[in-house]
């Protein structure tokens, strides 16, 4: 019998002893991935929790994140200023002061009202994806929506939306550009995660959205926080604190690079409250999503459709150009490459689709 409990005695260390090498095995395995690691610190990478060098509190206390911050901050002005000419000294001035720009009446009003009919009631192959209670719903441009709405299709390429596109991207890569829509509180679900203030990450990035539909007070209109893409000190102190919390304390999608903030902290940085943007279709909202932004919530379904664009590239290269990316025949399409890409990824298991098929639908349905 002693015999007995020596060896199981001796076999619970063993297995654990085994459990731990192996867990060392696995962490020191998992380090011949630190090249890329390092390698990304020079890219738009911004998750903390998937990448062990941006997520590193040392190295964050040591002032890596607000380095990565200030440097790509500095590279987005430096190539702003050499577009600047592309953008009348208005909106130039608008942007610079709030980090968005509205434009209304963007098309003439018989033009829009062309656009819109073609979108809003035609069935289109669309993808969709839920956030909370809310549906999002994209269909990307390309040749065969250019054919369905010329007009829309022209304004695109006209030199004062290039030049718009060009200055808040800093760069002259066409923006991605979807047909999409946002179907408020149609589904169950937690809160949608989009209501809560966010930078959308670390770098100066593109988003715009021509409204197609117009967006009312209670509905789900967009948020920002103006003055917030600034780099003040307040606010480098606040992403140097936050580097070195989040992946203890922070939610999901901070810890994914998309830092959330309370509203109650915006005084601090010496911010305002946000600017609601309950604007009349024909309306364009162009901003700077490095910044603080929202959807703010409503109590009632709602639906709003809008051509969506988006752009974000390496925020470290200092030039401005888009080189292939420019080249007409692979512009128009690349939102729907995109699209194939993804598909192909989450076939081969190397990463997950999460717009799923949602089949043929009018972008004006909830
Ligand atoms: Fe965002």
């Amino acid at each position: 019998m002693a015999t007995h409990f020596t060896s199981l005695g001796a076999q619970a260390p063993a297995a654990a002893l085994g459990k731990r090498s192996l867990a060392t095995l696995v962490r020191l395995l998992g380090w011949w991935r630190a090249p890329f690691w390092a390698l990304a610190l020079f890219t738009g990478a911004k998750s903390f929790v998937d990448n062990p060098i941006i997520g590193s509190r040392r190295l964050n206390r040591a002032g890596l994140h607000v380095w990565r911050l200030r440097t790509a901050h500095a590279l987005t002005r430096y190539r702003r200023a050499r577009l600047s000419s592309r953008v009348p000294k208005h909106l130039r001035e608008q942007f610079d002061r709030d980090g968005f720009v509205v434009v209304r009446d963007v098309l003439p009003a018989d033009a829009f009202r062309r656009v819109q009919r073609a979108i809003l009631g035609t069935e289109l192959e669309c993808r969709a994806h839920q956030q909370g209670d809310t549906i999002t719903r994209r269909v990307p441009m390309g040749p065969g929506m250019a054919m369905l709405c010329p007009e829309l299709d022209r304004l695109l390429r006209t030199p004062w939306w290039r030049g718009l596109m060009a200055y808040v991207a800093s760069a002259c890569t066409a923006p991605l550009y979807y047909i999409q829509t946002i179907a408020g509180g149609v589904a169950e679900g937690p809160p949608d995660p989009q209501l809560q203030l966010h930078s959308d990450t670390f770098h100066p990035s593109l988003k715009a959205w021509l409204f197609l539909t117009d967006v009312e007070e209670d509905g789900r209109p967009l948020t920002y926080v103006a003055g917030s893409h600034r780099l003040s000190p307040e606010r480098i102190a606040w992403e140097q604190r936050t580097s070195i919390e989040v992946v203890e304390s922070g939610d999901r999608l901070s810890q994914r690079g998309s830092l959330r903030i309370r509203p109650d902290e915006l005084g601090a940085l010496g911010l305002p409250e946000p600017t609601r943007f309950c604007v009349p279709a024909n309306t364009l909202v162009i901003a700077d999503t490095s910044g603080f932004h929202a959807r703010a919530g409503s109590h009632r379904q709602t639906i709003r459709v809008e051509l969506w664009a988006y752009c974000r590239r390496n925020p470290f290269l200092p030039w401005t150009s888009a080189g292939i990316f420019s080249l007409q025949r692979f512009a128009e399409r690349r939102a729907e490459l995109l699209l194939v890409l993804l598909d192909w990824l989450d076939r081969s298991g190397l990463r997950k689709q999460h717009w799923t098929r949602a089949g043929r639908r009018r972008p004006i349905d909830l």
